[in-house]
């Protein structure tokens, strides 16, 4: 059955980092919204103009535009199996898109929790890597080589959105329309709660046996 593990949680709390390695002690493929758009955008496509305004100014991307493109994702072969989701769905109309689309797919939601002043630090320092968007932080996991990466050696940069007021904006955004998502999975039966704030190697453990349906 096709298995799809939904990773929620305000920015900052940690979903890219854990998708990444999830992903592969899970074989299954990594599917960001937010990665998406950042490809599309650096492409200069018609998705990537579009989105552009509203992820620089710390906005949602108007649901259609996210569903489209989400859809077009995993309808390839690779997420045949199953997949991972980090930063969608982000409103309740999306996860009411995404259930329609799952109808007899087994799914699951980790609902990372972090504090707002720590959510402020993470983002505000991190560096990610332009070729494979390996996520680094200045203080929390830096690189050996100062501005290059230890996956991949590409040049790190930072996010035109982690400056502390697209930051607040996202944080408000998040607890206006994203929060009600917990909700939604938490009455289907399928959410588990998780504190985010350990270290990383600690909240990996805890996802991954979370995803498994360990402890349940
Ligand atoms: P997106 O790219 O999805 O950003 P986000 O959800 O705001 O999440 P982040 O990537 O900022 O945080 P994260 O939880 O992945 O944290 P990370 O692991 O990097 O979206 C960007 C924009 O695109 C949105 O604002 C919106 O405009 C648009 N968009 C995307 N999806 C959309 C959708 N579905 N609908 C509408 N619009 C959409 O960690 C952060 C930092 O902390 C890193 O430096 C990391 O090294 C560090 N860190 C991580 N874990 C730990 C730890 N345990 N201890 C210490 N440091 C840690
Ligand atoms: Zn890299």
């Amino acid at each position: 059955m096709q298995t799809v593990l939904i990773l929620l949680g305000p920015p900052g709390a940690g979903k890219g980092t854990q998708a990444a390695r999830l992903a592969s002690a899970l074989s299954s493929p990594h599917v960001s919204t937010g990665d998406l758009f950042r490809e599309n955008l650096g492409k200069g496509t018609e998705l990537g103009k579009k989105a552009k305004q509203y992820m620089e100014s710390g906005q949602l991307v108007p649901d259609a535009l996210v569903i489209d493109m989400l859809f077009d994702r995993v309808a390839k072969s690779d997420c045949a199996q199953g997949y991972l989701l980090d930063g969608f769905p982000r409103t309740v109309a999306q996860a009411q898109a995404l259930d329609t689309r799952l109808q007899g797919s087994k799914v699951r939601a980790l609902n990372l929790a972090v504090a707002d002043a720590t959510l402020v630090e993470r983002l505000t320092g991190r560096w990610t890597c332009k070729a494979c968007n390996h996520i680094h932080h200045e203080r929390f996991s830096p690189p050996r080589q100062s501005g290059r990466c230890d996956k991949c050696g590409g040049e790190l940069f930072q996010r035109n959105d982690d400056t502390h007021a697209v930051v607040e904006k996202r944080l408000s955004v998040y607890r206006e329309q994203t929060k009600p998502v917990e909700a939604h999975y938490r009455a289907q039966g399928v959410l588990s709660d998780l504190d985010g704030s350990r270290a990383p190697d600690e909240v990996f453990k805890a996802m991954l046996a979370a995803a498994r349906g360990e402890g349940r």
